[in-house]
Parts: C-alpha cells; structure tokens; sequence
C-alpha cells in the first residue's frame, strides 16, 4: 500500500501540533509549555531528562532541532547554554508554538525555518549537531531525511534521533492479534485527547503506531533495532543506541515509579540512536 503524501502529513500536524487537543491549559500559554514538560519528563520519560539526548558539540556551535514541533527540546538546550539552536518544522503551527515557548521563557526567538526534511533549504555542513526526536517516522520518505540530516552536518558531527521501536508490547500485539485489542480495552488502556480513546478499535499494531499521535495521523512507522540502525548506518557511524519514552498515563492505574523507570528503558517506545557522520 503506498503512503500519503506529504501534503497529508503537513496538514495534520498543522491542525494538531504536540500536546495541542491533550493540554488543559490554553494553547501557547506558559502553563500549556509547564504542563508539556512535566509530562515529557515526567510522564514519558519516567522521572528525568536523559543527559545523553544533549548536544554533543561545543555550546557556541550551531545547532538544528529538526520536526522541533512546541519546541521542547529546543527550549531546553537553550537553557543549558547551547547558545546557536535553530528550530525547523514541517508546519507554521509548530514553529508558532516553539517560538512562543521563547517568548514565555523570555528567551529571544531562535531562527526559524519550515522545512521539509525531506529536502533541507540548509547547505552542506552548516550545523555540528542535529537533534530530531519522534519526526523521521511520520514523513513519507524517511531514508531520504535521514540522508538529509547527515547532509547538513558538519564532517564528524552528530546527531541525535529518535523512531519508533517495536517493542516487547508491540511484538505481543502482533502475536495477540485482534485478542490484543479487546484485552486492552477490557483494562481501558487509552489515552485522552487527538481521538485516541478508542484503542480497541485498532485492530493492527501498525494502526496502534500511527494512530498513537491522534487518530488521523497519517503516517507513523515503528523499526526493529535492526531496522532503525539500517536506516542511519549508510551516513553514520552509530555511536550509542538505548530505549526510552514509556507513557504510564495511558494505563488505567499508577505504577510504583521503579517500575516506570524500568518499563521505559527496557520497553521503551521509541529507539534513540547517538550518530556520528561518517
Ligand atoms: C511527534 S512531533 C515531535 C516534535 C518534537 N520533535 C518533540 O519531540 O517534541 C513530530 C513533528 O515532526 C514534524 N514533521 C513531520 N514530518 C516532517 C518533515 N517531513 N519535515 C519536517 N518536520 C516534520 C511535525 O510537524 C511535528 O511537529
């Protein structure tokens, strides 16, 4: 079956940007970006920023936060002091919210680009780092922006990304079949807001993956370990690979925060990859 295209992409993530449709505070608001970080950190990330996702470059080297989306990562390495981050996203929307993330910070505007990934408007080697996280698998051509992201980069500069990984719970989806779905909803695992309430009527892990960021994503694609390091391997040497992003909220119940902790990195649903260009 082929994919949608890129206008199909764009025009979702124009209409939904992350966390926009789960947020209880008005969209843009200080509060809105508070609330985003604690449940990327909190939440998603059982309890810490992962010092490995930083920028391994000097802090005076320009950096690309790529699909930066409300800019959380951006916002963040800035206030660590990596003083040259730029933002660029597929939508304005994205870079809209990123921007104001800044503005509430009282932070200047970082440059600011809306790109496809796909084809890059930046010349060969203008960035040390590039940080894109959860973007790749939701664009049609994702080998392509991978070739990209290596393009833009300085020889030996490195990257940080991450995709989605078929984890052990993706794998027994899969196993479970139709079974997997009825048992999920019989423990009302879901999560609230972009439409995803209704988990049980996703009857493929495919459909779980890609209607995981709202329920008319067009394109969300998960990759065995082997599979995610294929897609980097020809641009770069892959320097650290570990698990991470284990959404406890979508359960039913809380779990003791040792399990949290354990569940995102043994279960992790994303595979973060430390790339370094070749
Ligand atoms: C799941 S969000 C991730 C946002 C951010 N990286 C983060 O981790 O918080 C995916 C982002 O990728 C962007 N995106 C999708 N396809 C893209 C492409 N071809 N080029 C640039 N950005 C893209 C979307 O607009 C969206 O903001």
């Amino acid at each position: 079956m082929s994919l949608p295209e890129l206008g199909a992409v764009r025009a979702f993530w124009e209409g939904s940007p992350l966390w926009t449709g789960e947020s209880t505070h008005p969209e843009g608001s200080r509060e809105f970006f508070e609330e985003h970080r604690s449940v990327v950190i909190d939440d998603c990330l059982a309890g810490s920023f992962d010092d490995r996702t930083l920028p391994r470059c000097a802090r005076d080297e320009p950096v690309l936060d790529l699909g930066c989306g409300p800019g959380f990562w951006a916002l963040d390495f800035t206030r660590r002091g990596f003083s040259r981050v730029h933002i660029a996203d597929l939508t304005a929307h994205g870079l809209q919210l990123a921007t104001q993330r800044f503005a509430s910070y009282g932070l200047e505007r970082p440059p600011a680009f809306q790109v496809n990934a796909e084809r890059l408007p930046f010349a060969d080697g203008s960035f040390a780092h590039v940080n894109c996280q959860g973007v790749v698998h939701h664009t049609p051509k994702t080998e392509r922006a991978c070739q990209e992201i290596a393009r833009v980069l300085k020889p030996g500069g490195t990257a940080s990304v991450s995709v989605y990984y078929r984890n052990a719970v993706l794998r027994a989806w899969k196993l479970l079949g139709p079974g997997a779905s009825r048992l999920a909803a019989g423990l009302k695992i879901g999560l609230k807001g972009r439409g995803r309430e209704d988990i049980s009527s996703y009857d493929t892990v495919e459909e779980v993956v890609r209607r995981y960021d709202g329920a008319d994503n067009p394109i969300g694609k998960s990759y065995s370990r082997r599979g995610a390091n294929d897609l980097f391997q020809p641009y770069f040497h892959v320097d650290e690979v570990y698990l991470h992003f284990f959404p406890a909220r979508a359960l039913p119940f809380p779990i003791p925060h040792a399990l949290h902790r354990l569940l995102d990195r043994r279960v992790g649903f994303l595979i973060y990859l430390n790339l370094t260009k070749r």
